[in-house]
């Protein structure tokens, strides 16, 4: 080989390895160009996954916002004063009236309040405000149906010093034992509530007649309840009230109950132990009168759903709460 034939073999040699680094510099580059891209699409794939997850974690929020609008049930606290308070609290021998629990209980004068005239004794009668309607048709009945006016309020609400006077002068007119059988002792009288009231008979001319006597005693004695009174001091139940018959003493209690405890010839007693022992929210006593139907139960809850429509609830003096749902 001539010195003119090895150069231009050294220079092709030269020009081969410079033609082989080019073409893996465009690989390289052709490679690295790929990869770019490559992680390009991966990022905007990560980012719209991202947004969607955004967009769904907005709905998910606003289906929990739903459910937290949906309404609450509203509820009743039943505890505190409530027990103590309303138409149907037990005031008896075992249970004296609580008057600082009732600071607010509403009384008129019996004058002043009444839509029909009728007489009272005293003109400083009071009886609570709540009673006032039923008392006046109870007695505009009465009078009506007896084709006279003489229907009357010989007592009516009591403080506990008006009752010691009561007992006090029972006792002088008759004896203690007449006393006893006849006056609560002062503090554990109906007569507190300003839901009780004694009837009388009033003539014309002002002169008193006896009540018991009367043909409105026995009117009374079956017609009250129709205006949610009861009598409340029968012959058969003195060994449970403690109280000996009186055919004059009324206790509002309220329609219902009043119609139930005639039906059934109970007491208050007996229907609160009644109600204690046989009803609850679950298993109501239902009470039917004429076209309405009234559920009644008997509960020591602190707390309850409020009913829906008309409802009343009444402590029974003894710790419990009577709950009367019109429905
Ligand atoms: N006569 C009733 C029992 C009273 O004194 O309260
Ligand atoms: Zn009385």
């Amino acid at each position: 080989m001539t010195e003119k034939e090895r150069r231009k073999r050294i220079r092709q040699r030269k020009e081969a390895r410079s033609r082989v680094l080019r073409l893996r510099c465009l690989v390289f580059f052709v490679i690295l160009g790929l990869a770019a891209v490559v992680v390009l699409i991966g990022l905007t794939r990560y980012r719209g996954q991202a947004g969607a997850e955004k967009e769904m974690s907005v709905q998910v929020s606003d289906v929990t916002e739903e459910v937290n609008t949906e309404p609450v049930p509203e509820m009743l606290d039943l505890t505190g004063n409530i027990r103590k308070q309303g138409d149907l609290i037990l005031v008896n021998a075992g249970h004296a009236y609580d008057f600082e629990a009732n600071r607010d209980l509403a009384l008129v004068r019996i004058r002043e309040a009444q839509t029909y005239e009728y007489p009272t004794d005293k003109e400083s009668f009071e009886a609570a405000e709540k009673i006032m309607p039923a008392l006046d048709a109870m007695i505009r009945a009465c009078d009506e149906a007896m084709g006279t006016r003489e229907t009357s309020i010989s007592s009516a609400y009591r403080t506990e010093e008006y009752q010691r006077n009561v007992v006090q002068e029972t006792a002088e007119l008759y004896g203690e034992d007449y006393a006893a059988k006849y006056a609560a002792k002062p503090g554990y009288s109906e007569h507190h509530t300003g839901l009780a009231v004694d009837l009388g008979i009033t003539y014309a001319d002002g002169e008193a007649g006896s009540f018991s006597e009367s043909p409105n005693a026995v009117w009374m004695a079956e017609h009250c309840t129709e205006y949610g009174f009861v009598r409340r001091y029968a012959e058969d139940k003195q060994e449970i009230t403690g109280i000996s018959n009186e055919a004059w003493h009324f206790r509002y209690v309220g329609k219902p109950h009043a119609a139930y405890m005639k039906e059934q010839n109970l007491c208050l007693e007996e229907y609160l132990d009644y109600l204690k022992e046989n009803t609850e929210e679950n298993q109501p006593l239902l009470i039917r009168m004429g076209t309405e139907t009234f559920k009644v139960w008997y509960t020591v809850a602190e707390t309850i759903q409020k009913p829906e429509g008309d409802y009343a609830i009444s402590g029974d003096n003894a710790g419990g709460v009577i709950i009367t749902a019109k429905i």
